[in-house]
């Protein structure tokens, strides 16, 4: 498979180690609209050529897929054009800013039978696979309440970057450069690492948003400071479990740690992913009659970047597909309404 990789920012470098490290990838060229980066990237990963467009490349032609790693509000236009031009894609998640964007970028990617996924990183985290497969075989009965949260702390902490002087830090505050907060960011991870290790799609939800004020006037530069910075949410999944998810950039002492918790009727799981590593608890049979908690070892599972090259050769999409990460986007775009509105709202209504 030949990749272009389109974006060459801070995760392209990600994309570039993972999908060269698989037999049968060739990444052939990388796409930025700063020339400086672009050219540097091609350096470091050894990339032949560098292009200053889409367009440009797509003239070019030369390539089987995109790796669309560029800023949120641009996946949509671009990966439409890659779409239209018979290319498969693999796009950076939040898939698009919103819905609407999101089902035409499905139907499209459908309609041409192209292979169209997103990068909803943390299935790469065996202990999820694990404790969605403990899930779907009845260990821990019928689920009843899910207790999910990603927690971040760039905002106190400089650990990734001071995001007051640093353009890819300030974007992601920032309404009018494309980004819609912490939910548009993290919500859209910590719904699908929810949903999938539930194993049940969400039926109902109410969230609160919140934006806190960070500098003079809330404005640094040409960067208003207008995106959320923490959410609360309260679910029902279709299974008919409650739940609550919640996520924040403001959880100091949290570099980057996702929790969820599936409480069933004869057990429970815990998963726990965190920048020093990931566990897979558990709580089953007996053990509840005690409260005893038992650690479990994972093999690890095959990341998205491997299950999209798979895809490519099989000619067909696999999960996490463009149409999951849709679904995921409707609930996203709700919560913002409920928010508004302040009240809950179905998402198939
Ligand atoms: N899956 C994950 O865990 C994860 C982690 C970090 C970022 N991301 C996502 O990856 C994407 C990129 O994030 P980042 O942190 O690398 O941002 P970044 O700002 O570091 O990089 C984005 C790059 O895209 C370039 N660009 C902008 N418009 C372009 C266009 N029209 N054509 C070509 N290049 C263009 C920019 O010049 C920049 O170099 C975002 O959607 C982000 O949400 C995902």
């Amino acid at each position: 498979m030949r990749l272009l990789i389109l974006g060459t920012g801070g995760m392209a470098h990600q994309h570039a180690k993972h999908f060269a490290a698989i037999p049968g990838v060739t990444l052939v060229g990388g796409v930025d609209v700063d020339p400086a980066r672009v050219e540097a990237f091609g350096k470091v990963h050894n990339i032949p050529r560098g292009f200053a467009s889409l367009e440009a490349a797509l003239a070019w032609g030369e390539f089987d897929a995109i790796a669309n790693v560029t800023p949120d509000s641009v996946h949509y236009a671009t990966s439409m054009a890659a779409i239209a031009a018979g290319k498969h894609v693999f796009c950076e998640k939040p898939l698009a800013t919103d819905h609407g964007k999101a089902v035409e970028m499905t139907e499209a990617a459908e309609k041409a039978g192209i292979v169209a996924m997103v990068n909803l990183t943390y299935r790469n985290v065996a202990q999820l696979q694990r404790a969605r497969a403990i899930v779907q075989s009845g260990a821990i009965g019928k689920v009843k309440h899910v207790e999910a949260s990603y927690l971040q702390s760039w905002l106190v902490s400089k650990a990734w970057g001071d995001w007051r002087t640093e353009s890819q830090w300030l974007w992601r505050l920032s309404k009018k450069h494309g980004s819609n907060g912490v939910l548009g960011d993290i919500g859209v991870h910590i719904l699908d690492f929810a949903v999938y290790g539930a194993g049940s799609d969400i039926d109902r939800v109410f969230c609160r948003l919140q934006t806190f004020e960070k500098a003079e006037n809330n404005k640094i530069g040409e960067y208003e400071l207008d995106a959320n910075d923490s959410f609360a949410m309260s679910i029902q999944l279709e299974n008919g479990a409650l739940g609550v998810v919640h996520a924040t950039r403001w959880a100091t002492g949290h570099m980057n740690e996702l929790r969820l918790r599936v409480y069933g009727e004869l057990g429970s799981v815990e998963v726990q992913h965190r920048h020093d590593g990931s566990r897979l608890l558990t709580c089953l049979g007996p053990d509840a009659e005690t409260g005893t908690w038992t650690e479990m070892e994972c093999d690890p599972v095959p990341t998205n970047y491997e299950r999209f090259y798979a895809a490519v050769q099989d000619g067909k999409t696999a999960e996490p597909s463009f149409r999951h990460a849709t679904n995921l986007q409707k609930v996203l775009d709700l919560a913002t309404v409920t928010d508004t509105d302040r009240r809950e709202h179905a998402v198939n209504a």
